[in-house]
């Protein structure tokens, strides 16, 4: 617990000591999420996870083949450093299994300190043409990246001014936040939004010390599913990870740092964005990747 001046004010501590992280899609063997959950940990913070209960068929096939435990085992690898946590399954794409999520991370810890949005709808079905786009799709990609991005940070913004603490929340976004390309107009429009959301969150939210801040990833090697390059991979009669490791390849040639990012590139920006060093900053959109786009 964090110490209490004689003033009645919260004394600074070291890194994340005394905090709480709430993170979001933090189940995936090689995910962001993973990885911030455990630089936040060994920052000093407790954490709370999350993640939706996914079907075989919706898992990345290293996820499958080694029984991958998701939030239950990244929950035991922060015990493991000494921490608390919390995993709680939720559905993003249901707003009322939003709000039960926050109150029990509030149930269990009175605090969330940091927040960092960074699930996001499993990727493929929307990689048509804007003709060939279902609404189906279209209204499942925003209701997870950009309506949960929102009711997060609603929910958990009304306790952090109550705490009086201050706050910081992470949107993980996307170089197809700042450039589109085909194929990609739910993905991309639906994270255009989260630019859009945080900055007019950074700036409602300021006047209580709550600093709101966007990450923008190019190409990440997370072995995250997608349902397009599964049939990409059937196509032509190669694994998936064969697939996905053409790809990685061809992400390295197209980025000036000459590889794809990992998922701690990513984390290591969260870490900062969430610290003491990072206090002055809001409603900003910060690229890792590489080199490849530069607005
Ligand atoms: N992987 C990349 O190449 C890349 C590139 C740019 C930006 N990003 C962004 O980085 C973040 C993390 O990427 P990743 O590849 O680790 O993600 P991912 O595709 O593995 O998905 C992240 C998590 O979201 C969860 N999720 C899916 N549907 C959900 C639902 N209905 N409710 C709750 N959670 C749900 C998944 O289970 C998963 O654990 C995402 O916001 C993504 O848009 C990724």
């Amino acid at each position: 617990m964090p110490k209490i001046s004689r003033e009645g004010r919260e004394e600074f501590l070291p890194g994340l000591n005394g905090k709480v992280a709430l993170v979001t899609g933090a189940g995936g063997m090689r995910g962001v999420g993973r990885a911030t959950v455990m630089k936040l940990a060994d920052q000093g913070a407790d954490i709370a996870l999350t993640d939706v209960h996914r079907e075989i068929p919706d898992l990345p096939p290293a996820e499958v083949r080694t029984e991958w435990g998701g939030i239950d085992t990244v929950s035991t690898e922060v015990e493991a450093l000494g921490r608390r946590s919390l995993p709680i399954y939720c559905d993003l794409s249901d707003p009322p299994q939003i709000e039960r999520m926050v109150d029990q991370v509030m149930d269990e810890f009175g605090r969330i300190d940091v927040l960092v949005n960074n699930a996001r709808a499993i990727i493929g079905k929307d990689k048509v043409p804007v003709t060939d786009l279902e609404k189906e799709v279209w209204d499942h990609f925003f209701s997870i990246n950009t309506t949960a991005v929102f009711l997060c940070t609603k929910y958990v913004a009304k306790h952090m001014i109550q705490a009086g603490n201050g706050g910081r929340i992470i949107n993980i976004a996307s170089n197809a936040s700042k450039q589109a390309s085909a194929n990609g107009a739910a993905y991309s429009a639906s994270k255009f939004a989260v630019l859009g959301l945080t900055q007019a969150s950074a700036m409602d939210l300021a006047p209580y010390n709550i600093n709101v801040n966007a990450v923008c990833p190019g190409p990440i090697n997370t072995d995250r599913m997608s349902y397009w390059e599964r049939d990409q991979a059937e196509q032509r009669g190669i694994t998936q990870e064969e697939f996905r490791g053409q790809i990685v390849e061809s992400s390295a040639q197209n980025t000036p740092l000459g590889r794809i990012a990992e998922s701690e590139d990513v984390a290591n920006m969260v870490s900062f964005l969430a610290g003491e060093d990072a206090s002055f900053i809001t409603g900003q959109a910060y690229n890792v990747n590489g080199g490849q786009l530069f607005h």
